[in-house]
Formats: C-alpha cells, sequence, structure tokens
C-alpha cells in the first residue's frame, strides 16, 4: 500500500469579482493543514484560465488548449478533491460546470467533498445538484458536507466563520471520511486501474 500523503485539491468554485470562496478556502485549508498528511493543491478556477469552449478528448494526454492541459494535470494528481461552492439560483457556479466538464477520465474512481456557502440554503441545493454530476464522471461523492448560511455574515469577522468551533467539528468529520475513501480508492486504482 502507497505510503504518500494523500494529494488532495481545493476547488475554489466561485470566480466572480469581490467573492466570498477564496474567503473561505482559506479557513478551510488552515483545517485540512491540521487534520494530517495531506498534501495541499489549490485549484483556484478564476485563476485557471479555462476556454469556454470545451476542447475535446486529449491526444495523449494534451488538450487542444494549453490551459486545459495544465488543469487536467492538477485534477490527475490529485486522490481526493474539496469543491468550495456557493449557490447561485439554486445551483451551482457556471463556471465550475466548465471545470467538471472541461476534463474526464481525471477524475475517476476519487472521492469529492463539499464545502458549500450561501444564503439561507447554505449552498446545500448547489451540493445536491453537484452530487448528481459527478456520478457521472464516476467519482464517489463524500456524506458529510460543511455548509456556511448567511456566509457573508458568517465570514464578516476577521476571515473565521462566527461558529468556528462547530465548523471546525463538520471539517473533521467530513476530511476524516473523505481522506478513508481517498486511501481506500488509491489503493484500489494502483492494484488495478479503473477502466470502465
Ligand atoms: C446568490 N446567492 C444565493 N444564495 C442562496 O442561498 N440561494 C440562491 O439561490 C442564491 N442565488 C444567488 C445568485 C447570485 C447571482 C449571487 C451572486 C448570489 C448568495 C450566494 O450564494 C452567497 O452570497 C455566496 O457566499 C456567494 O459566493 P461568492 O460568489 O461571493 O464566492
Amino acid at each position: 500500500m502507497s505510503k504518500k500523503p494523500i494529494r488532495l485539491a481545493v476547488v475554489v468554485g466561485s470566480t466572480r469579482k469581490g467573492r466570498l470562496g477564496p474567503t473561505v478556502a482559506k479557513w478551510f485549508i488552515e483545517q485540512a493543514r491540521t487534520h494530517g498528511d495531506l498534501d495541499i493543491a489549490v485549484l483556484d478556477l478564476a485563476e485557471a484560465g479555462l476556454p469556454a469552449e470545451l476542447s475535446g478528448p486529449p491526444k495523449d494526454g494534451v488538450y487542444a488548449s494549453p490551459q486545459v492541459t495544465a488543469y487536467a494535470a492538477e485534477v490527475a494528481a490529485a486522490d481526493a478533491f474539496v469543491v468550495i461552492t456557493p449557490e447561485y439560483n439554486r445551483g451551482y457556479p457556471a463556471g465550475l460546470k466548465l471545470a467538471i466538464d472541461s476534463v474526464y477520465s481525471e477524475w475517476h474512481a476519487k472521492p469529492v467533498a463539499f464545502v458549500s456557502h450561501g444564503g439561507y440554503s447554505g449552498g446545500l441545493r448547489a451540493v445536491e445538484q453537484l452530487r448528481q454530476v459527478f456520478v457521472e464522471l464516476h467519482a464517489m461523492t463524500i456524506r458529510d458536507s460543511v455548509s456556511f448560511p448567511m456566509a457573508n455574515e458568517q465570514f464578516s469577522e476577521g476571515g473565521k466563520p462566527r461558529d468556528a468551533e462547530g465548523a471546525a467539528v463538520a471539517a473533521k468529520q467530513m476530511l476524516n471520511q473523505l481522506v478513508w475513501w481517498a486511501e481506500a480508492l488509491r489503493t484500489a486504482r494502483e492494484d488495478r486501474p479503473y477502466a470502465f
């Protein structure tokens, strides 16, 4: 069994100017750093520069767009994902869908967890929709998530959520589940390539 640390990619799903997403991501990354042996990468979709037009399948790992090739390499390198998503009009951001659809087998047989931020819903409706999308990508979504209702108010005090203790407990529980799946699925992928 591989002893390398789990490579966790934290996907920042909102891209608009003045977004809260990076504040939520920064808080989450602090939680993940204290969790244990994780090799954390940040995939900020505002910086990925993915073209709006999907580039189609790669040839020998190279996509038509260099930005997609670089992004695909990050997704391929990851053993697990945490998607930080806001909720927009009861769904998730269009830019996040573009990022999900831009690659395919790179997601396969890997676990995906969610940290959501929204208004009254806490972004939970966006998360439920994302679960439906990720199943098509042969990904395993994690039961527990962390959600922040009225997120702008929650994070108004120096980038920390108002209920910092409760949020830390929720993040720990989610990370426990995510790491369990990440280790199990990495071992399984190493043992037998997932090719279905
Ligand atoms: C929202 N927001 C929101 N919240 C919610 O609970 N349900 C919703 O349907 C919506 N719809 C919505 C649409 C649009 C266009 C925006 C800009 C916002 C609130 C939103 O989820 C919340 O403020 C997030 O924290 C915003 O994240 P970012 O974009 O600042 O990272």
